[in-house]
C-alpha cells in the first residue's frame, strides 16, 4: 500500500495489564476514506486497542502514526486536537442538556479547550446554525430542542457522533456503536454509517457483531486474546477458519 494513502499506521502495539497481554504486538493501518473494522470476540482487546489510539491508555510498547507523526502516549485531549474523534461504548452525552446544547458544548471544547466557562458565549445564532448542520448530518435535527436524556439509545449514539463530527476529525472512531440497539435501530444506524462513509469520513469501527462489521467495513482486522489472527476484506475474514474458530470458541464459553 502506498504510504501516502495511510492516515493511521500502527506498529507493534502492546498493552499489558500486569501479566495479562490485552493487546500483543498488533500492526494495523487505516487508509484515507475507508471504514476499517477492528473485530473479535469479547475480551479480545478491541477497546484496549481503541483506548490507546485515542490517548486514554499509554501503550506498553509500539508506535501509532497519524499522517506520519508519532502520537502514542499523548493525552486524550491532544490526540483529539490532532484530529481523532471518538464515541464511547457507553454513551456520554449530557443528558440534562438539550440536544442542541450538547453540540454547543462540543464547540466550546473545540474553540477553547478546557474553557467550559466560554459556554455562555457560545449560544450565538451562527453557532446554533452550525450545530444544526451536524445534527442534520446524523438525521436528528428534529430533536434539537429536546432533552438529550429523553432520546432513544440509538439517537443518543447519533448525538455522540454529531459531537465527534463537530470537531471536524480526520478519523472517526466508533466503539461498538450498535451495542444494545434493537434490530431496527441497528439497521438505521448502519444506514447512518453508510451516509458518513459516502461523505468521505474515515472510520475505525470497533465491532463485536460480525454481521454489522461485514456490512460496513472495507477491510477488517481480527483480534483474539490480544493477538491479530486475521485481516482482509470482509469476505476473506468471514471465511477464514481461524476467525470462525475464535467466534465459535466464544459461543461455547458463553454456553
Ligand atoms: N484497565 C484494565 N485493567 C486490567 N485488565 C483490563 C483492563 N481493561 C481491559 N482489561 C482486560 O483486557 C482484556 C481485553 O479487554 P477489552 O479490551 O475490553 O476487550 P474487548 O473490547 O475486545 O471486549 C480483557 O481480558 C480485560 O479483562
Ligand atoms: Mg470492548
Amino acid at each position: 500500500m502506498p504510504a501516502e494513502q495511510e492516515l493511521l499506521k500502527i506498529i507493534g502495539l502492546k498493552k499489558y495489564f500486569g501479566g495479562l497481554k490485552a493487546v500483543d504486538n498488533v500492526d494495523l493501518s487505516v487508509k484515507r476514506g475507508e471504514t476499517m473494522g477492528l473485530i473479535g470476540p469479547n475480551g479480545a482487546g478491541k477497546t484496549t486497542f481503541f483506548n490507546m489510539v485515542c490517548g486514554a491508555y499509554t501503550p506498553t510498547a509500539g508506535k501509532i502514526l497519524l499522517n506520519g507523526e508519532e502520537i502514542q502516549g499523548l493525552p486524550a485531549h491532544a490526540v483529539a486536537r490532532k484530529g481523532i474523534a471518538r464515541t464511547f461504548q457507553i454513551t456520554r452525552v449530557f443528558k440534562d442538556m438539550t440536544v442542541e446544547d450538547n453540540l454547543l458544548a462540543a464547540f466550546a471544547l473545540r474553540r477553547a479547550p478546557g474553557l467550559w466557562a466560554s459556554l455562555g458565549r457560545s449560544h450565538t445564532k451562527r453557532n446554533r446554525e452550525e450545530a444544526m448542520t451536524y445534527l442534520e448530518r446524523v438525521d436528528i435535527a428534529a430533536f434539537a430542542k429536546q432533552k438529550a436524556g429523553d432520546l432513544s439509545l440509538g439517537y443518543m449514539r447519533r448525538l455522540e457522533i454529531a459531537r465527534a463530527l463537530a470537531l471536524e476529525p480526520i478519523l472517526l472512531m466508533l466503539d461498538e456503536p450498535c451495542a444494545g440497539l434493537s434490530k431496527d435501530a441497528t439497521v438505521d444506524f448502519m444506514e447512518l454509517v453508510g451516509k458518513l462513509k459516502s461523505l468521505g469520513t474515515t472510520i475505525m469501527l470497533v465491532e463485536h457483531n460480525m454481521g454489522v462489521a461485514t456490512a460496513l467495513c472495507d477491510r477488517m482486522t481480527v483480534l483474539s486474546y490480544g493477538v491479530k489472527i486475521a485481516e482482509g476484506t470482509p469476505q476473506e475474514v468471514q471465511s477464514n477458519p481461524v476467525v470462525i474458530d475464535a467466534y465459535l470458541g466464544e459461543a461455547e464459553e458463553a454456553g
